[in-house]
């Protein structure tokens, strides 16, 4: 790995986040039905903080579901191509899907998600959940129904995200200046 933690800066502390993710979980509630049950599909592995900080705050009956797909795998730009690791999932039938995601970058991993969990798993509705919208590198049409902050078009690691597979464990998103 040829980056070092101590060149890390901080974009964004662990109180902002928590606090936006938070509010964010407060507009999915005003959005929905709360007394019908949501699907919250947590795409592995980048979304796991995101997904269980904004979980906690949902108000509705939750069931959790999860994917493994991978498109960058160690570098700082996307592939190109999907990696499946994990998408067993069971049918949705006349259920609220919301997916759950750390980032959207150029769209090729949701893109490739949401038509494969609309064709397949028979959900009433589909939506998308992301921590960052990375609108700058959009390359497929993704536009997230909710979405906690923008982002510029720097690599950025912590809360989920990562650079070769490390720093997801921080409590906060940070970048390497150049
Ligand atoms: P996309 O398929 O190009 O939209 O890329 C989405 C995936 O790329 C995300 O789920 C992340 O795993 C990864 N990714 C995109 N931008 C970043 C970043 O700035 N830091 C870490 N991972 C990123």
């Amino acid at each position: 790995m040829e980056k070092d933690i101590k060149d890390l800066k901080i974009l964004i502390d662990n109180k902002t986040l928590t606090s936006r993710i938070k509010e964010l979980a407060d507009e999915i509630n005003s959005k929905y039905d709360i007394s019908k049950p949501l699907v919250l599909i947590c795409v592995l592995r980048g979304a796991v903080m995101f997904y269980a900080e904004l979980a906690k705050y949902l108000k509705m009956p939750v069931k959790m579901e999860f994917v493994s797909l991978s498109s960058y795998g160690n570098s700082q730009q996307s592939s190109g191509k999907i990696k499946t690791m994990n998408l067993n999932l069971p049918s949705f039938k006349g259920e609220n899907v919301l997916v759950v995601e750390d980032i959207v970058d150029t769209g090729l991993t949701l893109d490739f998600l949401i038509k494969f969990i609309k064709s397949n798993c028979e959900a009433q509705d589909v939506k998308l959940a992301v921590l960052f919208d990375k609108k700058c590198a959009r390359k497929y049409d993704v536009k997230p129904d909710f979405s906690a902050f923008d982002v510029d078009n720097k690599f950025i690691v912590g809360f989920g995200l990562d650079y070769c597979g490390f720093y997801r464990n921080l409590d906060y998103i940070g970048y390497f200046e150049a």
